[in-house]
């Protein structure tokens, strides 16, 4: 018999197909301590929308720094950046997140995000027509990468000649910040990050220098004023994350998903539902973390102050008090958007309108170049491990 013992977002059956499961554990351990993650978990959609809604007892102080599995060693490597991430504005609370945001959203307006319309959707037909001839491929490295990277590298302002570097060294902080490591792999991850760092820290000057028409610029001129040296780079290295990885796996997950169910493609006027859905049903991240400030009282469970959780909105997704049959996809339901995906509350995702623009795109372009995509027979089907996260690690489809 399964029990919330076997809770464990690392292992590949749960990244794939926790469902069933997580029902369970709604209806009977609605929270539970993981032991696997060292952690609380709160699991169904009333409640984890409550938590992203208490700053006050649910801090985000620290949520996103996963660094307990770094060694000794590699800590010494990261000095001061052992607690990289100190200052990024997912991991801190009001006062300072309402400045930190209100700068960040400037760059985030609905024109700005607007104007990357065109841009996005030529990236892809660029790509669709190098790859068409070839007949197939792995969809998450041929297909879903490609255009959001650039399109991500191009809004932050990357020198195009600097991104495949940049994508190498995300990597590696990914890897050593959020996925647990062996010990002989992280001082090498660790230079890896510490050459990034660097990176990003010499293009922030540059932009302050002599401003350009991107995020780095604007961020460069709030220095001194509204934000610090170290918030800036702390919010680029990790913008250039969300933008590298986080789209290209909701997409990835999407299109299995809708591969499998037959609605492939999807008409034109029922693409902005059938992402909702598709982010509902198989979203690209799994929770956030916080941390208690005060004993919190739930369910007749007591998590004590101080206490780590994961408000599971992947499991919230999933809660059938608030969707009808949750399991099944059905791309014209009325509310899928009201997963928490993107999060909720004060922290919700600052990208959410970028993000959304590019799905809807890519479904619009990929749906009318590739008609006939379909699974390859016989390939695998694996997931990256990641405790944030949710992401094939490949997809090989034919078209
Ligand atoms: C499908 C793609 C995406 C998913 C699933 C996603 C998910 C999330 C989630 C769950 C949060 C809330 C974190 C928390 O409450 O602790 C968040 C916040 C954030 N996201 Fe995204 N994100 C996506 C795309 C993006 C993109 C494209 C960008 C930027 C280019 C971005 C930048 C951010 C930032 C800066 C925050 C922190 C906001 C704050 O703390 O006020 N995200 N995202």
């Amino acid at each position: 018999m399964i029990t919330a013992n076997d809770f464990d977002v690392s292992a590949a059956w749960h990244v794939a197909a926790p469902y069933d499961f997580l029902r369970v554990l709604r209806r009977e351990r609605p929270v539970f301590r993981s032991e696997h993650l060292g952690a609380y978990v709160i699991t169904r959609y009333e409640d984890v929308r409550a938590a992203y809604g208490d700053p006050r007892r649910f801090s985000s102080e620290g949520s996103l720094t996963i660094s307990r599995t770094l060694s000794e060693e590699t800590r010494r490597t990261l000095g001061e950046h052992g607690s990289f991430l100190s200052s990024f504005v997912a991991n801190i609370d009001p006062p300072a997140h309402t400045r930190l945001r209100r700068s960040v959203s400037r760059a985030f307006t609905p024109r700005a995000v607007a104007a990357m319309r065109r841009r996005f959707s030529d990236l892809n037909e660029e790509l669709l027509e190098r790859a068409l001839p070839r007949g197939g491929g792995d969809f998450v490295a041929e297909l879903a990468h490609p255009p959001s990277v650039k399109l991500t590298a191009r809004f932050i302002g990357v020198p195009e000649a600097d991104e495949a570097f940049v994508q190498e060294r995300v990597k590696d902080w990914f890897q050593l910040f959020l996925s647990p490591q062996p010990a002989e792999r992280q001082p090498v991850l660790a230079e890896g990050f510490l050459t990034y760092l660097d990176y990003v820290d010499k293009l922030v000057a540059a932009r302050a220098a002599e401003p350009r028409d991107d995020f780095v610029s604007l961020m460069a001129s709030l220095i001194g004023t509204e934000l610090s040296h170290r918030e800036v780079v702390e919010l680029i290295s990790t913008i250039l994350l969300g933008g590298n990885d986080t789209v290209p796996n909701q997409l990835g997950n999407s299109v299995l998903r809708l591969l499998r169910e037959g609605a492939w493609p999807v008409p034109p006027a029922m693409v902005q539902s059938a992402v909702e859905e598709c982010m509902r049903i198989d979203g690209a991240s799994l929770g956030s973390f916080r941390h208690t400030t005060t004993d919190v009282e739930m369910h007749g469970v007591t998590i004590p102050a101080g206490s780590l959780c994961l408000l599971s909105t992947d499991s919230a997704a999933h809660d059938e008090t608030v969707f009808t049959e949750p399991e099944r996809f059905r791309i014209d339901r009325r509310n899928a958007d009201a997963h928490m995906t993107l999060g909720y509350g004060i922290h919700f995702c600052v990208g959410a309108a970028l993000a959304r623009l590019q799905l809807r795109t890519a479904l619009e372009v990929l749906g009318r170049r590739l008609p006939g995509l379909r699974l390859a027979p016989g390939g695998p089907i694996a997931y990256r491990a990641s405790i944030v996260g949710r992401g094939l690690s490949a997809l090989h489809v034919e078209w």
